[in-house]
Protein backbone atom coordinates (compact mmCIF):
# COMPACT_ATOMS: atom_id res chain seq x y z
CA UNK A 1 0.00 0.00 0.00
CA UNK A 2 1.43 3.54 -0.73
CA UNK A 3 1.28 6.53 1.53
CA UNK A 4 -0.79 9.27 1.52
CA UNK A 5 0.35 12.75 0.90
CA UNK A 6 0.16 13.29 4.54
CA UNK A 7 1.68 10.38 5.77
CA UNK A 8 4.67 11.00 2.94
CA UNK A 9 4.95 14.45 3.77
CA UNK A 10 5.47 13.54 7.48
CA UNK A 11 7.70 10.47 6.79
CA UNK A 12 10.45 12.50 4.73
CA UNK A 13 10.02 15.61 7.79
CA UNK A 14 11.14 13.04 10.21
CA UNK A 15 13.79 11.25 7.87
CA UNK A 16 15.29 15.31 7.71
CA UNK A 17 15.04 16.06 10.52
CA UNK A 18 17.02 12.81 12.12
CA UNK A 19 19.29 13.18 9.57
CA UNK A 20 20.14 16.45 9.68
CA UNK A 21 19.90 17.16 13.71
CA UNK A 22 19.18 13.55 15.07
CA UNK A 23 16.56 14.64 16.93
CA UNK A 24 12.78 15.25 15.51
CA UNK A 25 11.14 19.12 14.99
CA UNK A 26 7.43 19.89 14.96
CA UNK A 27 6.15 20.95 11.18
CA UNK A 28 3.11 23.02 9.83
CA UNK A 29 0.58 20.50 8.75
CA UNK A 30 0.22 19.89 5.07
CA UNK A 31 -2.19 22.08 3.34
CA UNK A 32 -1.89 21.67 -0.12
CA UNK A 33 -0.25 20.85 -3.51
CA UNK A 34 2.01 17.81 -3.27
CA UNK A 35 3.47 16.39 -1.21
CA UNK A 36 6.77 16.75 -2.41
CA UNK A 37 6.59 20.21 -3.44
CA UNK A 38 4.94 21.24 -0.08
CA UNK A 39 6.68 18.73 1.83
CA UNK A 40 10.10 19.70 3.96
CA UNK A 41 11.94 22.30 2.64
CA UNK A 42 15.15 22.83 1.57
CA UNK A 43 16.44 25.71 3.82
CA UNK A 44 20.17 26.40 3.45
CA UNK A 45 22.12 23.72 4.25
CA UNK A 46 19.17 20.53 3.98
CA UNK A 47 20.87 17.58 2.76
CA UNK A 48 21.47 14.30 3.09
CA UNK A 49 23.61 13.46 5.68
CA UNK A 50 27.59 13.74 5.07
CA UNK A 51 29.23 10.62 4.78
CA UNK A 52 31.12 11.03 8.35
CA UNK A 53 27.89 11.15 9.92
CA UNK A 54 25.66 9.17 11.71
CA UNK A 55 23.10 9.47 13.54
CA UNK A 56 22.71 6.22 14.80
CA UNK A 57 19.28 4.31 13.72
CA UNK A 58 18.15 7.45 12.75
CA UNK A 59 16.74 6.25 9.24
CA UNK A 60 15.57 2.61 10.26
CA UNK A 61 13.74 4.44 13.00
CA UNK A 62 12.46 7.26 10.75
CA UNK A 63 11.17 3.88 8.30
CA UNK A 64 9.46 1.47 11.20
CA UNK A 65 7.89 3.75 13.38
CA UNK A 66 8.14 3.05 17.51
CA UNK A 67 7.08 -0.04 18.68
CA UNK A 68 8.87 -2.21 15.93
CA UNK A 69 5.65 -1.83 13.70
CA UNK A 70 6.19 -1.28 9.99
CA UNK A 71 5.05 2.37 9.50
CA UNK A 72 3.53 3.26 5.86
CA UNK A 73 6.20 3.27 3.61
CA UNK A 74 9.17 1.56 5.75
CA UNK A 75 11.36 -0.83 3.72
CA UNK A 76 9.15 -4.00 4.91
CA UNK A 77 5.93 -2.62 3.63
CA UNK A 78 7.11 -1.93 0.50
CA UNK A 79 8.89 -4.81 0.01
CA UNK A 80 5.54 -6.79 1.21
CA UNK A 81 3.35 -4.41 -1.81
CA UNK A 82 6.17 -5.24 -4.69
CA UNK A 83 6.48 -8.60 -3.92
CA UNK A 84 2.83 -9.34 -4.58
CA UNK A 85 3.28 -8.05 -8.07
CA UNK A 86 5.86 -9.52 -9.21
CA UNK A 87 7.07 -12.42 -11.24
CA UNK A 88 8.24 -15.56 -9.66
CA UNK A 89 11.79 -14.16 -7.99
CA UNK A 90 13.19 -17.60 -8.65
CA UNK A 91 13.09 -17.30 -12.26
CA UNK A 92 14.26 -13.76 -12.55
CA UNK A 93 16.84 -14.80 -9.77
CA UNK A 94 18.27 -17.55 -12.52
CA UNK A 95 18.03 -14.95 -15.23
CA UNK A 96 20.20 -12.62 -13.53
CA UNK A 97 22.83 -15.51 -12.82
CA UNK A 98 22.75 -16.31 -16.14
CA UNK A 99 23.82 -12.63 -17.02
CA UNK A 100 26.32 -12.18 -14.32
CA UNK A 101 27.80 -15.85 -15.31
CA UNK A 102 27.49 -13.88 -19.32
CA UNK A 103 29.69 -10.82 -17.52
CA UNK A 104 32.19 -13.04 -15.80
CA UNK A 105 33.27 -14.64 -19.22
CA UNK A 106 33.06 -11.42 -21.25
CA UNK A 107 36.27 -10.30 -23.25
CA UNK A 108 34.27 -7.94 -25.56
CA UNK A 109 36.08 -4.80 -25.16
CA UNK A 110 39.66 -3.76 -23.28
CA UNK A 111 38.41 -3.46 -19.61
CA UNK A 112 38.41 -6.93 -19.10
CA UNK A 113 42.23 -7.30 -19.67
CA UNK A 114 42.60 -5.21 -16.47
CA UNK A 115 39.81 -6.14 -14.17
CA UNK A 116 39.92 -8.44 -11.17
CA UNK A 117 36.80 -9.52 -10.96
CA UNK A 118 33.28 -8.07 -13.13
CA UNK A 119 30.89 -6.33 -10.97
CA UNK A 120 27.43 -7.72 -12.85
CA UNK A 121 25.20 -5.96 -9.99
CA UNK A 122 23.43 -7.06 -6.72
CA UNK A 123 19.92 -6.16 -4.55
CA UNK A 124 16.37 -7.02 -4.47
CA UNK A 125 15.20 -9.20 -7.61
CA UNK A 126 11.53 -7.35 -7.56
CA UNK A 127 12.90 -4.15 -6.45
CA UNK A 128 11.38 -0.46 -6.31
CA UNK A 129 14.59 1.33 -7.26
CA UNK A 130 17.02 0.11 -9.82
CA UNK A 131 19.98 2.48 -8.72
CA UNK A 132 22.58 3.26 -11.77
CA UNK A 133 26.13 3.72 -11.61
CA UNK A 134 28.89 4.68 -14.58
CA UNK A 135 31.48 1.59 -13.80
CA UNK A 136 33.19 -0.24 -10.72
CA UNK A 137 35.69 1.79 -8.90
CA UNK A 138 39.52 0.04 -7.02
CA UNK A 139 37.23 -1.46 -4.17
CA UNK A 140 33.93 -3.07 -6.53
CA UNK A 141 37.18 -4.38 -8.55
CA UNK A 142 38.65 -5.90 -5.46
CA UNK A 143 35.41 -7.19 -3.97
CA UNK A 144 33.09 -8.16 -7.22
CA UNK A 145 30.46 -5.86 -5.76
CA UNK A 146 29.10 -2.57 -7.24
CA UNK A 147 29.47 1.00 -4.56
CA UNK A 148 31.37 -0.94 -1.63
CA UNK A 149 33.75 2.21 -1.30
CA UNK A 150 33.40 5.59 -0.21
CA UNK A 151 31.21 6.37 -2.30
CA UNK A 152 29.00 3.24 -1.53
CA UNK A 153 28.57 3.88 1.68
CA UNK A 154 27.08 6.96 0.72
CA UNK A 155 25.04 5.84 -1.09
CA UNK A 156 23.29 3.46 1.53
CA UNK A 157 22.67 6.32 3.42
CA UNK A 158 21.10 8.41 0.89
CA UNK A 159 18.60 5.17 0.42
CA UNK A 160 17.91 4.93 4.04
CA UNK A 161 16.62 8.22 4.37
CA UNK A 162 13.93 7.34 1.75
CA UNK A 163 13.62 3.86 3.77
CA UNK A 164 15.29 2.05 0.55
CA UNK A 165 17.85 -0.68 1.01
CA UNK A 166 20.05 -2.55 -1.76
CA UNK A 167 19.33 -5.88 -0.01
CA UNK A 168 15.44 -5.36 0.40
CA UNK A 169 14.13 -3.22 -2.11
CA UNK A 170 16.49 -1.77 -4.68
CA UNK A 171 19.10 -3.34 -7.24
CA UNK A 172 22.80 -1.55 -8.00
CA UNK A 173 24.03 -1.78 -11.48
CA UNK A 174 26.29 0.15 -13.47
CA UNK A 175 26.71 1.10 -17.28
CA UNK A 176 30.07 -0.79 -17.52
CA UNK A 177 30.62 -3.89 -15.28
CA UNK A 178 34.67 -3.54 -15.62
CA UNK A 179 36.89 -1.13 -13.86
CA UNK A 180 38.05 1.49 -16.18
CA UNK A 181 41.88 1.98 -15.62
CA UNK A 182 42.42 4.72 -12.95
CA UNK A 183 38.79 5.30 -12.40
CA UNK A 184 39.04 6.97 -16.19
CA UNK A 185 35.13 7.48 -17.09
CA UNK A 186 33.96 4.36 -19.53
CA UNK A 187 34.68 4.59 -23.13
CA UNK A 188 31.80 5.62 -25.72
CA UNK A 189 32.82 2.08 -27.21
CA UNK A 190 32.89 0.38 -23.40
CA UNK A 191 29.32 1.54 -22.68
CA UNK A 192 27.99 1.29 -25.60
CA UNK A 193 29.57 -3.00 -26.27
CA UNK A 194 28.41 -3.25 -22.15
CA UNK A 195 24.88 -1.48 -22.50
CA UNK A 196 23.14 -4.57 -23.86
CA UNK A 197 23.71 -6.44 -20.19
CA UNK A 198 22.26 -3.48 -18.37
CA UNK A 199 19.14 -3.71 -20.89
CA UNK A 200 18.66 -7.08 -20.27
CA UNK A 201 19.11 -6.82 -16.13
CA UNK A 202 16.20 -3.56 -16.53
CA UNK A 203 13.99 -6.01 -18.45
CA UNK A 204 14.13 -8.71 -16.13
CA UNK A 205 14.18 -6.61 -12.87
CA UNK A 206 11.18 -4.45 -14.32
CA UNK A 207 12.10 -1.35 -11.54
CA UNK A 208 9.14 0.97 -11.07
CA UNK A 209 11.99 3.69 -11.03
CA UNK A 210 16.24 4.10 -11.81
CA UNK A 211 18.05 6.35 -9.94
CA UNK A 212 20.84 7.49 -11.96
CA UNK A 213 24.00 8.85 -10.49
CA UNK A 214 26.33 11.12 -12.49
CA UNK A 215 26.67 12.25 -15.65
CA UNK A 216 27.42 9.43 -17.58
CA UNK A 217 24.90 7.08 -16.34
CA UNK A 218 22.16 9.20 -17.25
CA UNK A 219 23.32 10.01 -20.49
CA UNK A 220 24.03 6.58 -21.82
CA UNK A 221 20.67 5.46 -20.04
CA UNK A 222 18.36 8.43 -21.42
CA UNK A 223 20.21 9.34 -24.47
CA UNK A 224 21.05 12.28 -23.55
CA UNK A 225 23.90 14.09 -23.99
CA UNK A 226 23.51 17.76 -21.30
CA UNK A 227 25.21 17.94 -18.37
CA UNK A 228 24.08 16.59 -14.70
CA UNK A 229 23.55 19.67 -13.28
CA UNK A 230 21.12 20.58 -16.33
CA UNK A 231 19.25 17.08 -16.11
CA UNK A 232 18.50 16.38 -13.13
CA UNK A 233 15.27 17.66 -11.93
CA UNK A 234 13.93 16.52 -15.53
CA UNK A 235 11.37 13.95 -15.92
CA UNK A 236 13.15 11.30 -17.59
CA UNK A 237 12.60 7.91 -18.55
CA UNK A 238 13.38 4.38 -19.72
CA UNK A 239 11.21 2.37 -22.09
CA UNK A 240 8.18 4.01 -20.10
CA UNK A 241 10.37 3.81 -16.68
CA UNK A 242 10.78 6.82 -14.70
CA UNK A 243 14.53 8.06 -14.44
CA UNK A 244 15.26 10.23 -11.39
CA UNK A 245 18.78 11.78 -12.01
CA UNK A 246 21.54 12.78 -9.83
CA UNK A 247 24.72 13.34 -8.59
CA UNK A 248 27.55 10.94 -8.24
CA UNK A 249 27.68 10.35 -4.76
CA UNK A 250 31.53 10.51 -5.45
CA UNK A 251 30.98 14.05 -6.96
CA UNK A 252 29.33 14.89 -3.54
CA UNK A 253 31.68 13.57 -1.47
CA UNK A 254 34.24 16.47 -3.28
CA UNK A 255 31.83 19.37 -2.83
CA UNK A 256 29.56 19.17 -0.63
CA UNK A 257 27.22 22.25 -1.82
CA UNK A 258 25.54 19.28 -3.56
CA UNK A 259 24.13 17.79 -1.19
CA UNK A 260 20.57 20.37 -0.95
CA UNK A 261 20.56 19.00 -4.84
CA UNK A 262 20.30 15.43 -3.76
CA UNK A 263 17.95 15.94 -1.09
CA UNK A 264 15.48 17.53 -3.25
CA UNK A 265 16.11 14.47 -6.26
CA UNK A 266 15.98 11.81 -3.18
CA UNK A 267 12.17 13.43 -2.37
CA UNK A 268 11.53 12.75 -5.78
CA UNK A 269 12.49 9.56 -6.37
CA UNK A 270 10.38 8.95 -3.00
CA UNK A 271 7.64 10.42 -4.33
CA UNK A 272 8.00 9.05 -8.22
CA UNK A 273 8.20 5.60 -6.08
CA UNK A 274 5.06 6.64 -4.38
CA UNK A 275 3.24 7.02 -7.17
CA UNK A 276 4.07 4.39 -9.61
CA UNK A 277 0.91 1.78 -9.45
N1 LIG B 1 31.08 4.21 -8.70
C1 LIG B 1 30.20 3.71 -9.60
O1 LIG B 1 29.73 4.42 -10.48
N2 LIG B 1 29.86 2.42 -9.49
C2 LIG B 1 30.33 1.61 -8.52
O2 LIG B 1 29.95 0.44 -8.47
C3 LIG B 1 31.24 2.17 -7.60
C4 LIG B 1 31.60 3.47 -7.70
Amino acid sequence: MGMTESELYKFLNLAEDYLLDGFRHDHPPLSSGSAVEAGPGTPAGSAPPTAGESPPGAPAEAASGAGGHAAPGSAAELQASSSAEAAPGSLRRQNLDAIAREVAACTACALHRERRNTVAGEGAVDPLVMVIGEGPGAEEDRSGKPFVGRAGNYLDRWLAAIALDRSSNCFIGNIVKCRPPGNRDPLAEESATCLPYLKRQIEILKPKTILTLGRIATQILCGRSEGIGRLRGQELEYLGIPVVATYHPSAVLRNTDLRAAVWEDLKRLRAAVELKP
